[in-house]
């Protein structure tokens, strides 16, 4: 993404904060793994979105209508033998350079800048209560400034939450972020075509999940956007089952739950296919059905619809169909209200999709779900799950689990399925499974 986009944002949000304000953003610490090992380092979301720096150890800072600059980061010198070691550096010129920062000072410096530049502030934006340990220091840097109100310096007076302003903005995406949703999805599109086809009973849910990783690393995505799910047979039963380390057995569905990040942009997937070249009966009236309810639940994205219309359209088809099958017993409207149908469907129908898999934004305004606008995105993600010994689950519908996932743009007329490249109907999953 340019860099022209991150600073539209930071001129967004500068202009919303006014004069006056100061935002304080801190990059994303790493984190240890075990002895000498990192987790692989992922910057903060909202970190990411406002300067698209990538490294650890930075805090962005945004002085609107400053004269000396706006933008300020904080972030690592050069160093030679660091760099030998454990990688490139911006720098303080690259971070100006690069990521268009109006100045740049070294991290090591913070605590001795930071506090003349909250000097005669009114307002701070910053994020509190993720990180006590940045917050206190964020304290202690005021309570410098408040030392010096004899001499004349105000300090700020009034905090507000930098995650609400910025979430909003994140909420509704433009057109450079959808055009990373789109790589995403195509991406993640085509890892599900590859598991699918490389199915075959005797692998395991790993190889599947090898298939997957392959496909996003090959199509230029380096990692995935949360642990892949591979569950096969009653795996697929359990929501986040990430072991993915059964034997596929011919006669079992496999559910696939995965997505790659591009640029930081998620992607979110879920097919479920058979371990053999179809789908039995069973499996078959189970899967037409979540199938049905994802129609309902895609139809209801539109404006003016509220969050929650996806949602309740499908649970009401998936109420009829479980009531018609024999699942669950008394009228589809009882088996809503009274909220039985959560036996098997115990998850919501969506989330936003971004930066985050399960994005930031608000999905209720004033106590009432709001209503969707152009350019948010969301899943539709209906399932039912059938585990062996629940309740009212006989023989023939044991451990049958089974979700359809895919991520969906609000347009101005409606919707669009930024996912549609993933085979989804039975005909389209059984001609994959036979064309080995
Ligand atoms: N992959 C997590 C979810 O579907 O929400
Ligand atoms: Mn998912
Ligand atoms: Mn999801």
């Amino acid at each position: 993404m340019n860099a022209r986009e991150h600073a539209r944002r930071r001129r967004q949000l500068m202009q919303q904060m006014g004069e006056g304000g100061i935002a304080i953003l801190p990059a994303a610490p790493e984190r240890q793994r075990n002895r000498d090992v990192d987790y692989p380092y992922r910057q903060h979301s909202d970190f990411l979105y406002l300067t698209g720096f990538p490294e650890p150890e930075a805090v962005a800072v945004l002085l609107p209508g400053r004269p000396q600059g706006e933008y300020l980061l904080f972030c690592r010198e050069r160093n030679a033998e660091m760099e030998t070691w454990h990688g490139r550096r911006a720098g303080l010129e690259g971070a100006c350079v690069r990521y268009g920062a109006d100045d740049a000072f070294p991290i090591t410096d913070l605590d001795d800048i930071l506090p003349g530049l909250l000097e005669n502030t009114e307002r701070v934006y910053a994020t509190m209560g993720h990180d006590p340990a940045f917050d206190r220091r964020l304290l202690d840097w005021i309570n410098r400034v408040r030392d010096k109100a004899r001499a004349g310096v105000t300090a700020p007076v009034e905090f507000i939450d930098l995650d609400h302003l910025l979430h909003e903005m994140r909420l509704i995406k433009s057109p450079a972020e959808l055009k990373l949703m789109r790589r995403a999805a195509e991406i993640s599109a085509a890892a599900h075509v590859r598991a699918i086809r490389a199915c075959r009973p005797g692998k395991t849910e790993l190889d599947l999940e090898a298939e997957l990783h392959y496909a996003f690393a090959s199509g230029g995505a380096r990692h995935a956007a949360y642990p892949s799910i591979v569950g096969s047979g009653a795996n697929a039963c359990i929501l986040h089952y990430t072991e993915n380390s059964a034997r596929l057995r011919r006669g079992d569905l496999v559910l696939i739950d995965a997505g790659a990040e591009v640029e930081g942009y998620a992607a979110d997937i879920t097919r479920t296919f058979p371990v053999g070249t179809r789908y039995n009966r069973a499996q078959r009236a189970i899967y037409e059905l979540v199938l049905e309810a994802q129609h309902a639940a895609i139809a209801a994205v539109r404006p003016g619809n509220t969050w929650n219309a996806p949602h309740d359209a499908a649970v009401e088809v998936l109420a009829e169909g479980l009531v018609a099958l024999g699942l669950l017993k008394g009228r589809p409207r009882t088996v809503i209200s009274k909220g039985t149908y959560r036996r098997f469907y115990m998850h919501r129908t969506g989330h936003w999709l971004g930066l985050d898999v399960h994005d930031v934004g608000d999905y209720k305004v004033g106590g009432e779900w709001r209503l969707l606008e152009p350019g948010m995105t969301l899943t539709v993600e209906p399932g039912l799950y059938l585990p062996a010994g629940e309740k009212g689950v006989g023989p023939r519908w044991a451990d049958i689990g089974v979700r359809i996932e895919d991520d969906v743009l609000v347009t101005p007329d409606g919707h669009e399925v930024l996912t549609s490249a993933t085979p989804k109907t039975i005909r389209e999953i059984e001609a994959l499974r036979r064309a080995n």
